[in-house]
């Protein structure tokens, strides 16, 4: 049985089989409309969301399935002090797959020890968010054509952001991925990804605080959110939020083919005058969430 807790549980293989799987079902709906007929998804989320909850639950309903699950740890027995470990072996004899936020790093993988079905790790913390990555990857495959052969963009909370870790960590797999690194030192990535990950693979990567000093160079932007929920107090936060404030001015060097991205929920860190520039991908990628979910569960399910 395979779990997906860290981007690297998938071979480059089997996120191309994924991403094509993805683009099947865009074009062909109506083919996968009962491939999960029966079967359960629990999505178990101990933080808030919006987009990867729902397009989970969206995506097991588009293949025949049903959902069950609980938004808030609040509504569940962990707020009587039940372990993860216990939640997961019991919800586990309900569900034929689950899906699990969670506050604290390491939280799925822990799970996915004690559990008898599939665990999605849909964001543990400032760790790892590896479906939003895979989402991501499908976006960058049908806007850009490739994987390869990209400078990529990466501005905002770089520290606690998750999103921006699995991304840089999947696609250093890739050949000719150049990342621009841009943060206030104290959001810059963290030290352990930079040596496993950015050096161990001779990865070229520059560092720097200002947003237009690469712009030109860019075939990607990815924009985060400055992750309130992690910080240890509100003046950082205050001070640091609204450091980047992506805008039409700023896009000015910028490629005409230059990909936008954003992971979503955006606070202030793109100004709405870049919504209609045909060059914002963040909406698009937000639906292409919900197919490459779908090819995740019928892989994860083994249904062919
Ligand atoms: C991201 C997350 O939860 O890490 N959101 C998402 O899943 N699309 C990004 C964020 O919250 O800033």
């Amino acid at each position: 049985m395979k779990h997906l807790i860290d981007i690297k549980d998938l071979s480059v293989e089997e996120i191309d089989d994924l991403i094509e799987v993805a683009k099947d079902i865009i074009n062909h709906k109506e083919k996968y409309s009962h491939k999960c007929d029966g079967k359960k998804l629990a999505t178990l989320f101990f933080e808030p969301s919006t987009r990867t909850r729902l397009s989970f639950e969206a995506a097991m309903m588009e293949l025949g399935g049903n959902v069950i699950g609980f938004s808030e740890a609040s509504s569940s027995s962990v707020a009587k002090g039940e372990t993860v470990s216990d939640t997961i072996r019991v919800v586990g004899c309900y569900s034929d797959i689950i899906a699990m936020r969670h506050p604290k790093e390491g939280a799925p993988y822990v799970a996915s020890i004690k559990s008898e079905v599939p665990i999605i790790n849909a964001g543990d913390g400032g760790h790892n968010h590896p479906t939003q990555t895979l989402t991501d990857l499908l976006t960058i495959k049908c806007e850009k054509g490739r994987l390869d052969n990209l400078n990529i963009g990466l501005c905002g909370d770089l520290k606690f952001g998750r999103t921006v870790h699995s991304l840089i960590t999947a696609m250093s797999r890739y050949k000719n991925i150049k990342f621009f690194l841009i943060s206030p030192d104290e959001l810059s990535l963290p030290e352990y990804i930079k040596r496993d990950v950015l050096e161990k693979n001779n990865i070229e990567y520059v560092e720097t605080k200002n947003i237009e000093q690469y712009m030109k160079d860019l075939d990607i932007l990815y924009m985060t959110r400055v992750q309130k929920e992690r910080f240890f107090n509100e003046e950082d936060y205050v001070r640091l939020k609204d450091y980047y404030i992506l805008n039409k001015l700023k896009l000015k060097k910028a490629k005409k083919d230059l990909c936008i991205m954003h992971p979503l929920p955006r606070v202030n860190e793109i100004s709405t005058d870049v919504d209609d520039d045909p060059r914002a991908c963040y909406f698009k990628q937000a639906r292409y969430g919900k197919y490459i979910r779908m090819a995740l569960i019928l892989k994860l399910l083994e249904v062919k």
